[in-house]
């Protein structure tokens, strides 16, 4: 059994995410063995609140404020998605540390208002940044995270890591982090070794691209293993 995230990143208008969410619900198995982690743009989070039925779907933030409620215009926080079924949310994504500065101290605040509201987070880590990124989360929140080694070079290129590069990649991240589950994103599609896909270290991964067309993404759920 694995966990998928499937990161829809800024993709979509509403008319499409609904044509999505009413392919997924009609082909998508209801007894599948995997965790479905579907983190939409927020504003869509009503149109997949409906897959939840589905006790292997499960919902996801792409990003978090790291404030608590109040006056931090544009920011999304735990509070505003309280009655919204979210129980993920991914942080630290490349994209978010490129093109909006995150630092790892911005991420482990972010963990750390996700974990007072019961939300789970996937923290997004390259290689250089797995014992850093350890060291910027408190105590007693750095082992209740999954961690997602998402190596930048990987991701949208259509052409995923190599397997011996991802297990040397967990050992690291086991190293800083303790135990916790690791899982892998970047150019994840059915054409993903299989020996990838199947294999008993990696928890689960993270998917981008291959999520957008539903018919696709459920096709490589069950490619997974
Ligand atoms: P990709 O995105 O599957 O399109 O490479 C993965 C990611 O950004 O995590």
């Amino acid at each position: 059994m694995k966990t998928i995230i499937a990161n829809f990143k800024s993709n979509k208008n509403s008319q499409e995410a609904q044509e999505w969410v009413d392919v997924f619900s009609t082909e998508f198995p209801i007894d599948s063995p995997h965790t479905l982690v579907l983190c939409p743009p927020a504003v869509h989070l009503p149109i997949f609140q409906t897959l939840t039925t589905n006790p292997s779907i499960k919902l996801g933030l792409q990003d978090i404020s790291p404030f608590p409620a109040g006056a931090y215009t544009g920011a999304i926080g735990t509070k505003n998605v309280e009655d919204l079924s979210v129980e993920y949310v991914i942080v630290g994504h490349s994209e978010r540390r490129q093109y909006f500065h995150e630092t790892s101290q911005d991420v482990a605040n972010k963990i750390r208002e996700a974990l007072q509201a019961q939300i789970r987070p996937i923290v997004c880590v390259t290689k250089n940044e797995i014992h850093a990124q350890a060291a910027a989360i408190e105590n007693e929140y750095r082992n209740k995270v999954i961690v997602a080694f998402e190596p930048v070079e990987h991701i949208g290129t259509g052409v995923s890591d190599t397997l011996p590069d991802i297990l040397t990649a967990f050992a690291e991240i086991k190293d800083a982090f303790g135990s916790v589950h690791s899982i892998y994103g970047g150019s994840v599609s059915s054409h993903t070794p299989k020996e990838i896909l199947t294999h008993q270290e990696i928890d689960g991964f993270l998917i981008g691209t291959a999520t957008l067309d539903p018919h696709s993404f459920i096709h490589l759920v069950q490619t997974i293993m």
